[in-house]
Formats: C-alpha cells, sequence, structure tokens
C-alpha cells in the first residue's frame, strides 16, 4: 500500500507499521503506483544523516534545502531533518522560503540568494530572514519594513573569496556598522561561504576563514555582535577545519552524498536516493538493427534490446558512457536517450522482461550504482545528477 499526498507518495516497506511522522501524509490515499520512473527517498537515511551532525556538533544545523532539497523533496526532507535536530533551514530563493511556509514549516528560514525588492515585504511578513550585503539595497529594505512596522532579519553575506555574492570583506564593517543602526533592520547573522573547502588542499580555506575571523572580530571590538556566524558546508565540517561558528550550513552530506572525491561522508551516513524505472518492452533483434535517433548503435549481432521509459525530460543525460542495473547486472545504455525513453543491451539477462525493474541510481541485488558514480561518467558532479532530476519523476518516501 502507498499513500500520496502532495504530489509525494509514501510507501510502506516489509511488514513495518507507519511511524507517526509518516501517518501525517495519509490525507490523500491511492493504490496507483508511479510507472514510469521515480525516485525513492529513504527518509530513515535522512534522520540518520542530520542526526550525525547534529550529535557531532555543538552548532546549531542549517540544513539545505534548496533546489527542492537537492531533488529529493523540500517539504518531506526539511520536516525529518528537523525532527532529528535541525534548528534552521537554508533555500537559494524567495519563493523556496515562501512554499515552505505556506506549507506550514515554522523553524527559521534563511535566503541565501539575491532577493528583489518586490519580495521584501512577504518574506518580513512571513519571518523569514534574507542574506543581504549592499548598502543602497540595505536602505531600501530599511525603508519597507518601517513601513510595516516589523524587522527585516538581516544575514550579512561577506565574500571572502568565493566571487560569487557578498560585500567584499575589506568593505564589510562599513555595510555591518549600517546594519546595526537601521530602524527597520535586524541584524541577525554573519556569514561567508568558502570555494573550495572540498579540495584535498585545506590552506584556501583557512585563509578564507582567516579573513572572515578578521571581519568578526572588528565588529566585535566596535560592540556590533550578530548573534549568528555561520561558514562551513558540508566538505568543511566533514574535514573538521575546525572553523566552528554557532551555525553550520549542512547539504550534500545530509543527503549521504559526497562533497567530493578528496572529501568523502563519514562511513555512518548513508545515501538516501534511489532512481528507478522499470522495462516497457524487450525484443530480440536482429545484427545491423539501428537503435534510437540517429543510429549511432548499430547491433553487431542477434541481440536483446530493452527500453526503459526515462529520458533527458527526467534528467538522465544525453552524454556519457552510462549503465544500469536490470536483474542485478549490469548493461549497457546504447543508443542516442530520447526526450523520454532510452535503450539497454540485455544479452547478459536473458530472461529480462517487461516490468523488470531498472535501477539508475542506488543498489540491485549484489550491484550499486552511486551518484557519484553517474556523475563521474556525466562528467559533472553528484549535487547535479541529482538535483537536475525531472519534476515528473515521482517522488516515493520509504
Ligand atoms: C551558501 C551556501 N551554503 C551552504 C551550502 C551547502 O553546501 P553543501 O551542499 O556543499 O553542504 C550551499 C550549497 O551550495 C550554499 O550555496
Amino acid at each position: 500500500m502507498q499513500l500520496h499526498y502532495r504530489g509525494f507518495v509514501f510507501r510502506r516497506q516489509g511488514g513495518e507499521l507507519w511511524t507517526p511522522y509518516c501517518l501525517m501524509y495519509t490525507l490523500y490515499m491511492n493504490t496507483q503506483m508511479p510507472h514510469s520512473t521515480w525516485v525513492e527517498i529513504e527518509l530513515s537515511a535522512i534522520k540518520n544523516n542530520v542526526r550525525y551532525f547534529c550529535d557531532n556538533s555543538n552548532a546549531n544545523v542549517m540544513v539545505i534545502v534548496k533546489a527542492n532539497a537537492y531533488g529529493h523533496g523540500a517539504l518531506p526532507v526539511l520536516e525529518t531533518a528537523l525532527r532529528a535536530g535541525a534548528g534552521w533551514c537554508g533555500v537559494a530563493r524567495a519563493d523556496e522560503a515562501l512554499e515552505l511556509r505556506r506549507a506550514g514549516i515554522q523553524c527559521p528560514i534563511l535566503v541565501l540568494g539575491f532577493t528583489p525588492l518586490f519580495m521584501i515585504e512577504e518574506l518580513i511578513v512571513n519571518n523569514i530572514s534574507l542574506a543581504a550585503w549592499d548598502i543602497e539595497y540595505l536602505k531600501d529594505v530599511d525603508v519597507i519594513a518601517q513601513k510595516i512596522d516589523l524587522p527585516a532579519r538581516i544575514h550579512l553575506k561577506v565574500d571572502t573569496g568565493m566571487g560569487r555574492i557578498g560585500v567584499d570583506y575589506g568593505d564589510a564593517f562599513d555595510v555591518a556598522r549600517y546594519l546595526d543602526v537601521a530602524q527597520g533592520l535586524l541584524f541577525e547573522g554573519v556569514s561567508t561561504h568558502y570555494a573550495r573547502a572540498y579540495e584535498a588542499d585545506i590552506a584556501p580555506t583557512l585563509e578564507q576563514d582567516n579573513r572572515f575571523r578578521n571581519v568578526v572580530e572588528i565588529l566585535r571590538q566596535a560592540g556590533i555582535c550578530p548573534s549568528i556566524v555561520h561558514s562551513e558546508n558540508s566538505a568543511a565540517i566533514i574535514n573538521r577545519l575546525d572553523l566552528k561558528w554557532n551555525m553550520i550550513r549542512l547539504g550534500i552530506a545530509m543527503y549521504g552524498l559526497d562533497p567530493s572525491e578528496d572529501c568523502k561522508c563519514p562511513d555512518d551516513l548513508r545515501p538516501a536516493l534511489t532512481w528507478k524505472t522499470q522495462l516497457s518492452q524487450v525484443k530480440h533483434v536482429p545484427k545491423g538493427t539501428g537503435i534510437s535517433y540517429g543510429h549511432n548503435y548499430i547491433t553487431s549481432g542477434p541481440e536483446i534490446i530493452g527500453t526503459v521509459p526515462t529520458g533527458y525530460a527526467d534528467g538522465y543525460r544525453r552524454h556519457g558512457e552510462k549503465t544500469v542495473l536490470v536483474r542485478g547486472k549490469r548493461v549497457p545504455v546504447v543508443g542516442t536517450v530520447c526526450m523520454d525513453q532510452f535503450m539497454v543491451r540485455l544479452d547478459s539477462v536473458p530472461g529480462a522482461a517487461v516490468g523488470d525493474e531498472v535501477v539508475i541510481i542506488g543498489c540491485q541485488g549484489m550491484d550499486h550504482i552511486s551518484a557519484e558514480e553517474v556523475a563521474l561518467r556525466w562528467n559533472t558532479i553528484n549535487y547535479d545528477v541529482v538535483s537536475s532530476i525531472g519534476s515528473r519523476v515521482s517522488r516515493v518516501y520509504v
């Protein structure tokens, strides 16, 4: 049996009872199975991973659930993370934050990226904090906040070497001083972001941290003390760079995925996501048969070809060498990946039949294809692989 709620599917595994948490999702029940391609998210893995960081850190844990929780589904992941001990959540954009508030999330939320002025009032009213770094922008935010007589909660973003957003660390004091006195602004936090924390060489990160430390120290000497200071992402936390402010921003590692080849998750963590699909056709074709658009693959003898209802519109890339698991065996993807389908060669799985489960990411039998392996084949990173899984791919919570 499974439950459907707000486009999410919750499935009962084995003989286990629904947890009280899952019972919250019993509002809409039906028996439809996702049939083409779906991801299964193990919420107990999210819980385990968040707990690990809560238990091993004195800092408050902000979980990063931008981009639909890196493709895992923002609402169920966040609710699980909060139950596991996280205190804050971070998103990239104002509309992501508002969606969470509308869904009933009450924890503090920080918008990490740029917020256009026309959205400020709605953020303030919904008690959502925002990152900011520019005095002229902050003056406008101040006017809006004073007009509605509610404080705008600001986290000063300092650019210590990421080269993305933030006030340059050399100019941070002036903005902080303005923030400290502006009537409509509540100077809640100060933060920076590391550009190279996932590398084996920790020197560039320590240099960034040094700059950040100087900024915080100068503010303290001037009596400016925002209550929250944060800089560490998963890589900085895992590498135990001893940066230790009073909040950490936990992203990729919460999902049990490695920040990089040089910065792997501790063994206690486990990936939460499995991407599955199933065979929609199996055919025996003769030598010389062209497969898919462009006939980039032509059978070199009689072959068994399976069709899989997943394509690039689901986030399955066209380029790169690929394999998937069928009946516990690795089989190669052959021919061009189409928008909604791709083909596999099934000669090594002679009994393969329509309806057989196909695993794109995850375990089947004794084998396992990790998001990291897929990323390597697609010449990208695991963050990209999971966050690009399309919105029409059902999310099933087990
Ligand atoms: C500002 C900021 N903080 C924290 C994170 C989390 O990073 P990670 O997923 O590497 O833990 C991100 C993610 O890109 C980010 O942009």
